[in-house]
């Protein structure tokens, strides 16, 4: 295959090299493409633009391929948990046992919040929209760890590393323990992970809330599942912030802000208000296919389509499945289910959504079984942020590794007013 490729700019010609990844991947080199011809691309969305090169997450988004380090999606569903991925995102292989046991270790020492931001949470809002909560208490936490702003070694920014994962799911349920006026849980340190953040969340003064084996695991998946997705939106947020060598909570702080928004984390949301419509009687799941093809309405199929698959997102189709066992196992039915079980069916016999390739993604199926395990609406980009926070993790340090790296900085085509002199403001 040729290593390079010919591009003629008016009566130049020049050579641009082509790049190739592990799996195949090619891209045109064009960083010399303005110095050698004085033109720059125009490519507003980036979607034909590699920002970087990354060993973290492999996407084929024709076939649907998703893998962690190289290992398939559909193999976390079997066996290492979220702190075991976690640890091979950031640092790039599987830990061995002693790594592990440091990290789970870590992330126990960790898993308080200082008191001082704990009493922030009095002045908040009780109505406050937790995403606002946890971007800006993710920031603050960089007022109480000054030392590891600057991260000069893989130690501190393991130290970094586990102070954000286990403080996130502390963060998450103190907000969601205000919004109803309840106190605080104190996290448990015998409990595992995600085990903990129920307790945190849905433990009473009075009684111990009980984590069954089945939704642990769920939890589980579903934060493996979520844990990265290589240049979305958030994480580019992550590498555009860290850059400018801004720390590693700034980053994090910035990509939750990202994450919030309705086409990318927000999504689950916004599913679970359209099922809900739907179930209330307000939309028929027919009206509702109609509403997202109508291109004078703004309205679409959330949890539908996605800038890189062109196939059924592999993570959907291990949601829709694990939906299934976690309600057969908890002896539960949830008519949101069988509501988005139904507007799948619709969507991929309609030839809008068939032409134009697009198929249940992540966000799909996630809320319902969030919704199973007692987690409300409002808390599920929450999940979605705690379940990603180890890929944020790892793209930064990933960036931050490589020399090479140089701050973000875009062009644009400028498209206002040629050169204007100024009024004064009694002519104008
Ligand atoms: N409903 C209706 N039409 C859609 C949808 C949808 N969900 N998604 C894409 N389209 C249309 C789009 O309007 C365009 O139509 P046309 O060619 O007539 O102009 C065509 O399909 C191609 O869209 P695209 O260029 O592939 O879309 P994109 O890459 O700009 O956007 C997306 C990707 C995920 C923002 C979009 O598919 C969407 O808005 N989906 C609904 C929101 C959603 O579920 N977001 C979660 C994404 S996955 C997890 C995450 O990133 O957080």
């Amino acid at each position: 295959m040729a290593d390079k490729a010919i591009l003629t700019v008016g009566d130049q010609k020049i050579e641009l090299p082509i790049l190739e990844g592990t799996e195949g991947d090619r891209a045109l080199d064009i960083t010399k493409l303005r110095d050698q011809t004085g033109v720059v691309t125009f490519d507003p969305s980036l979607g034909n633009t590699s920002l970087c090169r990354s060993a973290i997450t492999f996407i084929d988004g024709e076939q649907g391929v998703l893998r962690y380090r190289g290992i398939p999606i559909e193999q976390f569903t079997v066996k290492p948990n979220f702190v075991e991925a976690a640890w091979m995102l950031i640092f790039g292989r599987l830990p061995k046992r002693e790594e592990l046991v440091r990290f789970s270790n870590l992330l126990t020492e960790n898993e308080l919040l200082h008191e001082g931001v704990k009493h922030q949470f009095q002045h908040i809002p009780p109505d406050a929209p937790p995403m606002a909560i946890l971007s800006a208490t993710l920031s603050h936490l960089a007022c109480y760890h000054q030392e590891l702003l600057a991260l000069e070694d893989e130690e501190s920014l393991e130290a970094a590393a586990a102070r954000l994962i286990s403080k996130v799911r502390t963060i998450a349920a103190f907000s969601y323990r205000r919004s109803l006026g309840l106190p605080v849980n104190y996290p448990d340190p015998h409990l595992r992970y995600c085990a903990n953040f129920l307790h945190m969340m849905f433990s009473l003064p009075y009684q111990q809330y009980i984590v069954t084996r089945e939704v642990e695991d769920a939890l589980n998946l579903m934060f493996i599942l979520h844990a990265d997705h290589e240049q979305n939106c958030s994480t580019s947020t992550v590498r555009i912030v860290g850059s400018a060598k801004a720390n590693l909570f700034a980053s994090c702080a910035a990509a939750v802000c990202a994450l919030w928004g309705p086409l990318h984390g927000g999504a689950n949301v916004e599913v679970m208000e359209m099922l809900q419509r739907i179930h209330d009687g307000g939309l028929s799941p027919e009206d509702c296919i109609r509403e997202a093809k109508d291109k004078t309405n703004p309205f679409r199929l959330y949890g539908f389509g996605h800038r890189v698959y062109r196939n059924y997102d592999p993570r959907a189709k291990i949601l829709k499945e694990a939906c299934d066992k976690v309600f057969h196992q908890l002896k539960r039915k949830d008519p949101l289910l069988d509501i988005a079980r139904k507007l799948e069916e619709l969507a991929l016999a309609d030839p809008y959504f068939v032409d134009r390739r697009l198929y249940p993604n992540v966000d799909f199926y996630s809320g319902i079984l969030l919704r199973a395990m007692g987690i409300p609406t409002n808390m599920f980009t929450v999940c979605f942020a705690i379940g990603r926070l180890p890929g944020w993790i790892a793209h930064w340090k990933e960036q931050h590794d490589d020399p090479s790296t140089k701050i973000l900085r875009p062009r644009q085509i400028y498209t206002g007013q040629p050169k204007t002199d100024y009024t004064p403001l009694e002519k104008r």
